[in-house]
């Protein structure tokens, strides 16, 4: 009995030292390092997230997952060696009950996140980070930039994003996706796209192939597909996915890539359409500082066109994010007439510095865009410093044409003060057309689908402002989300202004110049946190015609103000970092008096 009980206690001490020999060390439960091979590994997944420690400015350190003893996947992730800034997970569901190996030859086995590495079932996305906004579109943790592939198909907008899974600084470039019914209120899906042996996935867009055109249809539900750019050691190149099941999954071509040009470090960013008269597929490119346009009649092959843009607008900077869309405008007599416009982000280069989003108005015959502006000319879809990579829907019901911008500048925007997440974007903006003289100019005001998220709203009418005016205590218990209308009748005034502050005596200006310098300025020099960038703390200006009356509208959200001058003809969006909420607001005056016929704060839903 007595040699039968050490017999079994010996058995279990070699079989436990064969695992520890075959899994390494056991660092928490379940995961075990194997320092000799530097990799981690699972041998059997039984939770739903591995739990990465993240230092924020750490070394990037290759990490290739395998699954079963296959590799999956290649990452770049900012590993924590001294100290943890925050969590991100790596998703298991779709591997339980197999072995996950992560090699990290790159680094130290001193690195602290070896001791704090851990399997778990739930995970916090803090999503109470202090400058998280409340009705703009985040990601749920990680860095987000541009929007991409926006289609909307059966009841459903779909919103792709530039995306890194694994940290909140640029990086492993996949597309994050998120759903939503009416444009403000939006459900997180799982990641669409993800890097593979093509490269990362950069910017693109999504179309429905309503004539199956290139054949992947399957059942009822018409095909998806999404257009993007794959990088890869200096080089870039298209690639086409699809989805039949209202883009919940997506498959890649088999024949990726379906566009390359040799020799073209700058090929990317393709915004696919339908064009009716040709019955063909149209892509715009951006191509170092020009559009290239080509079509297709599967989506697969494709036929270059021509391209526009030599000598056009500003070319301060690399030409990114292209669109083009046609927008009809009410003629005289119930008619309608059309225009094309052709939308380019360029970057730096943008009126306030670093990003910004140009764009032209002219006629597109399923070839060649011709513009009618003067070649000098320049138009700039929004006047401050954080509306970026703007693109718009595909498909959107009733003509509309709706465009959404990533909500920060390349100057800045990896060190923005936030945690857990970086960046927003803007809110929806419905774009029209307005005749300005001969020209047509492009106009954007937010979708009238967020005044369904206005709440209290309490309003004061009549103020003449002669000298200061002084509004206290804006909102009780003001978390940083709301709303303003002011209703502007200019008078004898030469700068109708107004502050908003915190009592902390941080505030963003806000004023009309009139009458010769005739400009609309928001100042955030002293908005709050501004020294994480020396390219931060700016003013920002956008031409402004002399009127007997404005009205200007501002979204106010927690780390944003957009604002608005009466239909869109001139926007501003800004980043702001208060310690604590404006809820101050002083009009003054120089040179006159001037009335505010309305003043209304709505909170948000
Ligand atoms: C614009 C951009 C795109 C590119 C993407 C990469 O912000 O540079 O041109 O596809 O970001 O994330």
């Amino acid at each position: 009995m007595k040699n039968l009980l050490t017999l079994f206690i010996l058995s279990v001490l070699l079989i436990s030292c064969g695992d520890k020999q075959t899994n390494g060390t056991e660092i928490s439960k379940e995961l075990y390092y194997k320092a000799s091979v530097k990799q981690l590994l699972i041998p059997q997944v039984s939770k739903k997230y591995l739990l990465l420690p993240i230092e924020d400015t750490g070394e990037e350190v290759k990490t290739s997952i395998f699954v079963d003893g296959t590799g999956t996947a290649n990452y770049v992730i900012r590993l924590a060696k001294d100290k943890i800034d925050y969590w991100v997970p790596l998703d298991l569901s779709e591997w339980q009950g197999k072995e996950i190996r992560l090699d990290i030859p790159e680094l130290n086995e001193s690195a602290i996140c070896l001791k704090a590495i851990k399997l778990s079932d739930t995970v916090d996305f803090n999503s109470n980070e202090k400058f998280r906004p409340a009705y703009h579109f985040t990601p749920p943790y990680g860095w987000m930039n541009d929007p991409n592939g926006m289609v909307y198909y059966n009841g459903e907008y779909h919103l792709f994003y530039q995306y890194n899974p694994f940290g909140t600084r640029w990086q492993n470039m996949s597309w994050g996706h998120a759903i939503s019914t009416d444009l403000v209120h939006w459900e997180h899906l799982p990641v669409a796209l993800s890097p593979d042996s093509l490269g990362t996935v950069f910017s693109g867009s999504a179309v429905v192939d309503e004539n199956n055109t290139a054949g992947f249809q399957t059942g009822s539900e018409k095909t998806l597909l999404a257009f993007y750019t794959q990088s890869e050691r200096g080089g870039q190149w298209q690639s086409l996915a699809y989805s039949n099941d209202k883009g919940r999954t997506w498959t890649k071509y088999a024949e990726n890539p379906v566009l390359k040009k040799a020799n073209t470090p700058d090929f990317r960013d393709p915004k696919v359409f339908w064009h009716e008269t040709t019955q063909k597929w149209i892509m715009a490119l951006a191509v170092g500082q020009i559009i290239e346009i080509y079509s297709s009649t599967n989506a697969k092959e494709w036929t270059y066109e021509s391209f526009f843009g030599a000598g056009y607008g500003s070319h301060d900077g690399v030409w990114e994010c292209p669109d083009l869309f046609k927008l009809d405008f009410p003629l005289e007599g119930g008619q309608r007439g059309a225009k094309w416009v052709m939308i380019v982000n360029i970057n730096p280069g943008g009126p306030m510095g670093g990003s910004a989003t140009q764009y032209f108005v002219g006629d597109f015959d399923g070839k060649t865009f011709h513009c009618d502006y003067k070649p000098d000319e320049k138009h700039w879809l929004d006047w401050g410093k954080d509306h970026y990579a703007a693109v718009t829907w595909n498909n959107a019901p009733d003509n509309r044409r709706i465009a959404i911008a990533w909500m920060s500048n390349w100057e800045y925007a990896n060190d923005v003060p936030t945690q857990n997440f970086r960046s927003a974007m803007t809110v929806p903006r419905e774009l029209k057309l307005i005749k300005k003289g001969k020209e047509y100019i492009v106009s954007n005001y937010p979708v009238k689908e967020m005044e369904n998220l206005r709440k209290e709203k309490y309003e004061i009418e009549n103020i003449t402002v002669e000298n200061d005016y002084n509004l206290d205590n804006l909102l009780e218990n003001n978390q940083g989300a709301y709303e303003l209308v002011v209703d502007i009748e200019s008078q004898s005034a030469e700068i109708i202004g107004f502050k908003l502050f915190n009592s902390q005596g941080e505030y963003v200006d806000l004023f009309i110049s009139l009458p010769e310098k005739q400009c609309y300025i928001m100042d955030r020099k002293s908005s709050g946190e501004i020294d994480f960038s020396d390219r931060f703390a700016t003013v920002t200006s956008a031409p402004i015609e002399a009127k007997k009356t404005y009205r200007l509208r501002l979204l106010i959200d927690k780390a944003s103000i957009e604002c608005f001058e009466d239909d869109g003809e001139i926007s501003i969006s800004n980043l702001v970092f208060p310690s604590e909420p404006y809820n101050r607001i002083r009009f003054y005056v120089k040179g006159g008096k001037y009335t505010i016929n309305k003043f209304v704060i709505y909170t948000l839903k």
